[in-house]
């Protein structure tokens, strides 16, 4: 059967130039693995989608034409161009998750809108032939059902993501969802194969429509009863099947840019979700039925364990005759916005020749690196980050741990409480350190919702308040010594 979208082979160099969009994606990829080089990797990723873009405006040819509507596509590009420019300068490091859910959607939309657009064509072209070629729908059909199929879930997905990650939407958690959600996911398979050996008639794009809304449909209750907290896990996820849904496109349209671009999406998707769930300890089955992290977690522990507190004046003390200080930042620092003065208090320690390094749990805060960026944010420099385990090697010889808006990351439960759903999870041995300080509002839960016994422990010091406002003041109180 011959291809809907043809190449012909004087085209080379529209595949040369994919050859360099795909080569500029994968250096790109690697660069954006290490805090120095990732504004340089993310911008040679974009070098490459750019080069995609033009190439195929200006060389891609179907029957002899080249490409058509060339008003459009530039009205396009520029309206999206600049969409995405102002929301990268407007939106707030807190809500970049919903960005990129809401971008990730955009990209499944994509995928399910040229399979809607295809379906037909293709079935025109079989309509057209003499005889029928196979039984089936074939290579084509496939890539375009599944790219409906996954892009219009990613879609959906992700639009219910944003909306859990903005407060708009809430869980509901109800078990029949779960049966519900099977329900539509084995619809959507016998649909699949409904229309792949049915082959609907020219000009019936009912089956077609019905899918897709049957996609959406599923798209929605997968990620409704997925706790608000682990959406980042999940957007991670949505991302992948985004990736896939493009590659599909590439299969179809024989476009080597895009069946690269999506397959390194695909596959870096999967791979941070992995990570991310290795790095909770808990498996992605867990995150998608939900065992732990409900939104907005964090009630009062009813406790008649008694707490300590440092004041302002002895924990000034303590951290300016100190020899080594580790910070341990977490999502309540991120809340604060407080890493602009937290880098100005290590530079004020720094200056009395205390030693101050950064431990990085990998998953504090809520989204994948989202420590580094927020201490880049801030110029800290990215050597005095130091990641968990080699954190945990330097503990022993370290002063003072200063836990600012961290909590369960520092969970001693993850080590000695068997019972506790973080269990197994590794995390910053801040008790192995010789002082403690925990800089947090109250005695609130973090996002796993557990209680956490560092708080109780002789060795820990509670430092209540707002991380901004404190770290305001304990500035001021060092500076005044
Ligand atoms: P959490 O365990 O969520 O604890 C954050 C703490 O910050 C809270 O206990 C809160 O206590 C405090 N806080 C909030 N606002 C504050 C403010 N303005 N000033 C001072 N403190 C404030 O955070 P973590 O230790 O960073 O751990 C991250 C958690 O998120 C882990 O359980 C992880 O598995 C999960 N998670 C992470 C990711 C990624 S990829 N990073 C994705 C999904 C889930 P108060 O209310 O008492 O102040």
């Amino acid at each position: 059967m011959e291809t809907i979208t043809t190449f012909t082979s004087e085209l080379s160099i529209l595949e040369i130039s994919y050859l360099i969009a795909s080569i500029l994606f994968i250096l790109g990829l690697k660069k954006l693995s290490h805090p120095a080089t990732a504004r340089a990797g993310n911008l040679w990723a974009a070098a490459g989608m750019g080069a995609a873009i033009l190439f195929t405006i200006l060389f891609h040819q179907k029957d002899g034409q080249p490409i058509g509507n060339i008003i459009w596509i530039v009205v396009a590009l520029a309206i999206g161009s600049f969409i995405g420019w102002y929301a990268s300068i407007k939106v707030k490091m807190t809500a970049m998750p919903q960005m990129v859910s809401i971008f990730n959607g955009m990209g499944g939309a994509c995928a399910a809108l040229i399979s809607l657009m295809e379906f037909p064509k293709m079935q025109n072209h079989l309509a057209s032939l003499p005889e029928p070629v196979s039984n089936m729908l074939g290579g084509e059909g496939i890539a375009i059902l599944l790219g409906l199929m996954i892009g219009g879930v990613s879609f959906a997905g992700s639009m219910i993501a944003f909306g859990k990650l903005d407060g708009r939407i809430g869980d509901i958690k109800h078990p029949i969802l779960r049966i519900v959600n099977l329900t539509f996911l084995v619809v959507l398979f016998v649909a699949l194969f409904v229309i792949l050996f049915m082959k609907p008639e020219a000009d019936n794009n009912f089956p077609i429509y019905l899918f897709a809304l049957a996609a959406l449909i599923y798209g929605v209750t997968f990620v409704m009863p997925i706790g608000g907290a682990d959406m980042p896990v999940v957007i991670s996820l949505l991302n992948s099947f985004t990736g896939v849904a493009a590659a599909m496109g590439g299969f179809l349209y024989g476009n080597q840019a895009m069946l690269t671009g999506g397959i390194l999406v695909g596959s870096s998707g999967t791979i941070l979700t992995i990570l991310m769930c290795k790095a909770m300890n808990r498996s992605l089955l867990n995150v998608i039925i939900g065992a732990f992290g409900v939104a907005g977690a964090g009630g009062v522990e009813a406790t008649d364990k008694t707490v300590k507190e440092i004041s302002l004046s002895d924990a000034a003390v303590l951290l300016s005759y100190s020899q080594k200080v580790f910070i341990v930042p977490g999502y309540g620092l991120a809340v604060a916005q407080a890493q602009h003065l937290c880098h100005e208090l290590d530079n004020l320690l720094a200056s009395k020749g205390v030693e101050v390094k950064y431990a990085i749990h990998p998953v504090a805060g809520r989204m994948p690196g989202h420590m580094n960026v927020l201490l880049a944010e801030a110029d800290v420099p990215y050597e005095k980050l130091v990641e968990m385990e080699d954190a945990n090697n330097e503990m022993s010889n370290t002063d003072v741990v200063i836990v600012i808006g961290a909590n369960d990351v520092v969970n001693p439960a993850a080590e000695d409480d068997p019972s506790s759903p973080i269990y197994g999870m590794p995390i910053i041995k801040a008790l192995d350190a010789k002082n403690v300080i925990v800089m947090k509002r109250s005695m609130a839960a973090g996002y796993a919702a557990i209680p956490n016994n560092l708080f109780y422990h002789a060795k820990n010091r509670m430092l209540f308040g707002d991380a901004k406002a404190t770290l305001q003041k304990l500035v001021a109180e060092i500076k005044s010594l």
